[in-house]
């Protein structure tokens, strides 16, 4: 799929954050494509079921910089909320019917023909992978959707899908406040696979300024200020090269609102720790020597 460097998370660039206005919209979408960053992180439910349909008023303005830009969304989530007055529960739906009509929602609402790449939200209890590959099949067939991926699936739940369907990529949370997918075989299956890995909040989503951080947050964060005062680099910059220093090869959808940030996350995207420096980050987030 050829991911730029990192993915421009879009979680918190409307209601759910910065609340942008569009003409904001407009200015973060073409200093992120100026930087190089494609790739523009959405779900159907961000800002509450809104900022999708907000980025896309910013690109009805300049429709000309949908073709230097790739879209993922995600659907499969059902929040409660007015802008749904319809549910009742917060529940999952990967019907095949759900899912097309969440597709053909988020066309609209980003005013483009087609995206990039589609992932369900999260694993359903009562996902059925012959109709997930059905509703799937009939997007790419009709060049809605280009690509195929999921999120926060565990390698079981994409066994379930692969014998039905072309699984091309896995969004988890990872970072070095949150390295479960190191533990529970996500990262081993995805390497094995060939399905390309994206890190959501890959700076622990907000724990570098939480008033309130734990013990390990203070560990890993102290040693992420020692190795970039070494390196020269700042403590977010260490902690994302943490993350591209990991063989799975993971792109991280970074959730901030700032340009200047992903200009210094772009900057470092090829950088590698040595397995040492990598090991002293795990360390302190373990919080004792490995075994
Ligand atoms: N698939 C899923 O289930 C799922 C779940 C959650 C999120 N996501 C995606 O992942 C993206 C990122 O998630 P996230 O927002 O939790 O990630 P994050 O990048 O770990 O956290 C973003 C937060 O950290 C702050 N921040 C970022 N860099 C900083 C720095 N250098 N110093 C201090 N504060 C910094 C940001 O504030 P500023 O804006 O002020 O920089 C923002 O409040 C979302 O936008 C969304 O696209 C996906």
């Amino acid at each position: 799929m050829n991911f730029s460097p990192v993915i421009a998370g879009c979680m918190n660039w409307g209601q759910w954050g910065a609340k942008f206005n569009t003409q904001q919209y407009l200015t973060a979408i073409k200093e992120c494509l100026e930087l190089g960053v494609a790739w523009f992180d959405h779900a159907d439910i961000y800002g509450h079921y809104t900022t999708e349909e907000e980025f896309g008023t910013a690109l009805k303005i300049e429709p000309g910089l949908r073709l230097n830009m790739k879209l993922i969304t995600k659907c499969g989530i059902k929040m409660v909320t007015p802008h749904r007055p319809d549910h009742k529960i917060k529940s999952y739906d990967t019907s095949s019917e759900h899912i097309i009509g969440s597709a053909e929602r988020s066309l609209s609402n980003l005013r483009t023909d087609h995206i990039d790449l589609l992932l369900i939200h999260r694993p359903d209890p009562m996902m059925d992978a012959s109709e997930i590959a059905e509703a799937i099949d009939k997007l790419k067939t009709q060049g809605k959707v280009l690509h195929f991926g999921v999120s926060n699936f565990l390698p079981h739940h994409m066994s379930l899908l692969r014998p039905v369907i072309k699984v091309e990529a896995n969004q988890f949370e990872f970072s070095a406040f949150h390295t479960t997918p190191l533990l529970d075989g996500t990262a081993e299956y995805c390497q094995q696979h060939g399905i390309a890995c994206m890190a959501w909040s890959p700076l622990g989503g907000g724990a570098l300024t939480s008033e309130e951080k734990t013990d390990q947050a203070r560990r890993v964060i102290a040693v992420a200020e020692l190795l970039g005062e070494d390196l020269g680099l700042s403590i977010d910059q260490v902690l994302l090269a943490w993350l591209f220093s990991h063989p799975m090869r993971i792109v991280p959808v970074l959730g901030t609102t700032k340009t200047a940030r992903i200009r210094a996350a772009v900057e470092i995207s090829k950088l590698r720790l040595s397995r040492e420096q990598w090991f002293m980050v795990y360390r302190a987030f373990l919080g004792k020597e490995i075994a």
